[in-house]
């Protein structure tokens, strides 16, 4: 049988070919956590719209080393029901989960965590990720914040079990963890729709901010933030196309199933098509962030959370026509911003960044005089 010391050089070895894991600190991490010890006897796979738990003892030993040590995110929780207490497939959106590893190790490595640095995790989940950390760093220069309870619990049995001993916490990571500040990073393994106060305040002059800006239309995109003496965190995206899951205060809020009102009609000078891209979609949820985007089949809506405004699409032959209704007029807002990133020449997440400051969160494209959108506070 292929043993989990292997198959963690293997992956080690799959991620620096992928151009991943370029760092020799962080390759010893991966070769050193055995991922295996972080996940339970069984976890989640999405079968159509379900999620299917897999269990070890069904699977055989070497097959369920195999799927673990794959570089697949392994889901441990769907809508706070685990994978453990699952009898069957469950609907539902994940609530927890082991990270895509080269997500785990592209975040240390774009964080430029080093050998020395203080850093606040957010987001413990299985406790993989903060094992990666406590490697290289030493488990005392390790906080890490978990917001459900019961993942903390299991979260730090394992870690132990693994001989490691940082500072677990339970609680909302929005809110920081003041006991280790200053610190010299804060590292998300949730997405957040704006970067919580507290991190600025707990991070020290020239630290560092890495995270996934997500929102309710659940485009996604990966920035390090660095903090001068000013108090101002500003960066680049990276461009990569990941995403986690938003943070459980910034998830949206339950809403009534869309249904199509008439309002106002007019033709539409942008596809919705657009909302396919990757970058399109995060420039339409930088112009309506509080709308969900909803797939129609032959179009798609946006609804707004907070206003209960819609603006829906439907094909009219030769294009496309769109009705809005409420008091925000959702595709004018998106549509502006669109046309603003066509005539930038469509460039991809790279070209934006973002700006923030104690009272303002801007996200800019081009350079931060360009043009920009506020993020929601
Ligand atoms: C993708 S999982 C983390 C994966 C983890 N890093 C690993 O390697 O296993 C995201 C985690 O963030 C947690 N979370 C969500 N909102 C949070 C918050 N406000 N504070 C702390 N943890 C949060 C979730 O409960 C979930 O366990």
């Amino acid at each position: 049988m292929t043993s989990s010391a292997s198959l963690r050089r293997d992956l080690a070895d799959e991620l620096a070919k992928r151009g991943q894991l370029t760092d020799p600190a962080w390759r010893s991490a991966v070769e050193a956590v055995p991922r295996d010890a972080f996940l339970d006897a069984t976890v989640f796979r999405p079968n159509g719209t379900q999620w299917e738990p897999v269990r070890r003892d069904q699977l055989g030993e070497s097959e369920w080393l195999r799927m673990v040590y794959s570089n697949t995110t392994w889901v441990t929780q769907v809508d706070g029901a685990s994978a453990t207490d699952a009898s069957g497939p469950l609907p539902g959106r994940p609530t927890s989960s082991s990270t895509l590893p080269s997500l785990v190790l592209r975040m240390v490595e774009l964080g430029d965590i080093r050998d020395g640095h203080r850093v606040l995790e957010i987001g413990t989940g299985t406790g993989y990720s903060t094992a990666i950390l406590c490697h290289r760093l030493g488990d005392k220069s390790v906080y890490s914040v978990e917001y459900d309870e019961g993942l903390a619990a299991t979260a730090a049995q394992h870690l132990h079990a693994a001989g490691h001993s940082p500072h677990l916490v339970v609680g909302d990571g929005l809110r920081g963890h003041q006991d280790g500040a200053d610190y010299d990073a804060v590292i998300a393994t949730c997405a957040v729709r704006t970067i919580p106060p507290s991190w600025l305040w707990q991070l020290r002059d020239g630290g560092s901010i890495t995270t996934t800006i997500s929102g309710w239309m659940l485009a996604s995109g990966l920035i390090r933030l660095a903090l001068n003496e000013e108090g101002v965190a500003s960066g680049r995206f990276a461009g990569d196309t990941v995403s986690y899951m938003l943070a459980r205060p910034h998830e949206r809020p339950p809403r009534p199933t869309f249904y199509p009102h008439p309002g106002t009609s007019r033709r539409t000078q942008m596809a919705p098509e657009l909302l396919d891209d990757w970058t399109g979609l995060f420039v339409a949820q930088l112009a309506a962030p509080s709308a969900e985007l909803v797939r129609t089949g032959d179009g798609i809506a946006l609804v707004d959370v907070a206003t209960g405004s819609q603006a829906w699409t439907e094909p009219d032959g030769n294009g496309w026509t769109v009705h809005q209704d409420g008091p925000l007029r959702l595709w004018d807002q998106v549509e502006d911003a669109l046309i603003t990133w066509q005539q930038a020449g469509s460039p991809d997440q790279t070209t934006f960044g973002m700006t923030v400051t104690e009272w303002d969160q801007t996200v800019w494209l081009g350079d931060p005089s360009g043009p920009h959108w506020r993020l929601p506070v």
